[in-house]
C-alpha cells in the first residue's frame, strides 16, 4: 500500500493501545497518517503512534483527548471509533449496573468519541468515521446478550450518523469482525475449562475455520477510511471469514 494514501492525513483511534485499535493504528501509519491511540492504557503505545489517555466512558475526558489530538496535529481527519469491552451471559445473568457499563462504554463511548470529533471532522476536506461493530449484532451468539446489544446499537448508529453527516461530506461506516486473535479472545480462552477445546469451537464456528486476523480488519478499516473510498458510506462491512453470509456444509 503506497504511503501516500493518508499523507498529511491525522487519525484518532480509540482502545488503540491494544488489539485490533493497535492494529488498525499501526496500519493507518503505515499509509502515511499521524496516528493519535485515544485508551485507557495510553502508557502502552508507542512511537510512532502517539498515545493519549481517554476513557470513552467519561465525557470531559473524551473532550479533553480529542481537544489535545486537534491542538497538537492541526486537524483531524479520520476517527475509528473502536474502545470497547466484553460481557459474558444471557439477559438473566447480568444486573442494570453491568448492563449499564457495557452500553456506556461500548454504545455512548462510541457516540461521546464521535460527537467529540464532529467539529474538527467539519473542516476536513476527507473526513472519515469507522465504528467498530462485530457479527455479534447480526447473529445470535450464547452467553452474549448485553454484549451484542451494544453492538447492534453500534450498527444502528453507524447508518443513522452516516444519514445526518452526509451533507456534509463526512463518511461514517463500521467493520463487524467475527472472532479475532486479539488479547480479548485470549483472556476469554484463558478463563474457559478447556481453553485449546474452546478455541477449536471458535474456530470452527467461523466458516473459514480460523480466527480472524488483527490485519485483515486493519486493512478493512483502511480501506473504509480512505480517501480513495469516497462512495463508500454508510457500510457495514463483515470481516468474519463469511459467518453473516454463509452456510457452508460441514465434512460429514
Ligand atoms: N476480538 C474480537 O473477536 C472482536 C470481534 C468483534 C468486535 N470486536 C470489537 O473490537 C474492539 C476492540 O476489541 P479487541 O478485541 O481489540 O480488545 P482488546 O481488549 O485487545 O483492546 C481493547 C482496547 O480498548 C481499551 N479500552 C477499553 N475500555 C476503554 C475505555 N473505557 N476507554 C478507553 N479505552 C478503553 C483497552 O484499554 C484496550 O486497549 C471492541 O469494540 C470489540 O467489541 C472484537
Amino acid at each position: 500500500m503506497s504511503r501516500e494514501e493518508y499523507s498529511g492525513m491525522v487519525a484518532a483511534v480509540t482502545g488503540g493501545a491494544s488489539g485490533l485499535g493497535l492494529a488498525i493504528a499501526t496500519e493507518l501509519h503505515a499509509r502515511g497518517a499521524i496516528v493519535y491511540c485515544l485508551d485507557r492504557d495510553d502508557d502502552k503505545v508507542h512511537s510512532p503512534l502517539i498515545g493519549v489517555h481517554c476513557d470513552v466512558a467519561d465525557r470531559s475526558s473524551v473532550h479533553t483527548a480529542m481537544d489535545f489530538v486537534a491542538a497538537d496535529a492541526g486537524r483531524l481527519d479520520v476517527v475509528v471509533a473502536n474502545a470497547g469491552i466484553g460481557a459474558q451471559g444471557d439477559i438473566e445473568a447480568n444486573d442494570d449496573d453491568e448492563w449499564m457499563r457495557v452500553l456506556n462504554v461500548n454504545v455512548i463511548g462510541s457516540a461521546r468519541t464521535v460527537r467529540a470529533a464532529m467539529p474538527y471532522l467539519r473542516k476536513s476536506p476527507a473526513a472519515a468515521v469507522v465504528f467498530t461493530s462485530s457479527i455479534a449484532a447480526w447473529a445470535g451468539l450464547p452467553e452474549r446478550a448485553p454484549y451484542s446489544t451494544s453492538k447492534g446499537a453500534i450498527s444502528a448508529m453507524t447508518l443513522a450518523v452516516a444519514a445526518d453527516r452526509l451533507p456534509l461530506g463526512i463518511r461514517v461506516n463500521a467493520v463487524a469482525p467475527g472472532t479475532a486473535d486479539t488479547p480479548w479472545v485470549g483472556r476469554l480462552l484463558e478463563g474457559a475449562s478447556d481453553p485449546e477445546r474452546e478455541r477449536v469451537a471458535l474456530e470452527a464456528r467461523q466458516p473459514s475455520g480460523r480466527l480472524v486476523q488483527l490485519q485483515e480488519v486493519a486493512d478493512e478499516v483502511a480501506y473504509l477510511a480512505s480517501p480513495n473510498s469516497g462512495s463508500s458510506n454508510g457500510v457495514i462491512l463483515p470481516v468474519d471469514g463469511g459467518m453473516y453470509s454463509l452456510r457452508p456444509r460441514r465434512p460429514e
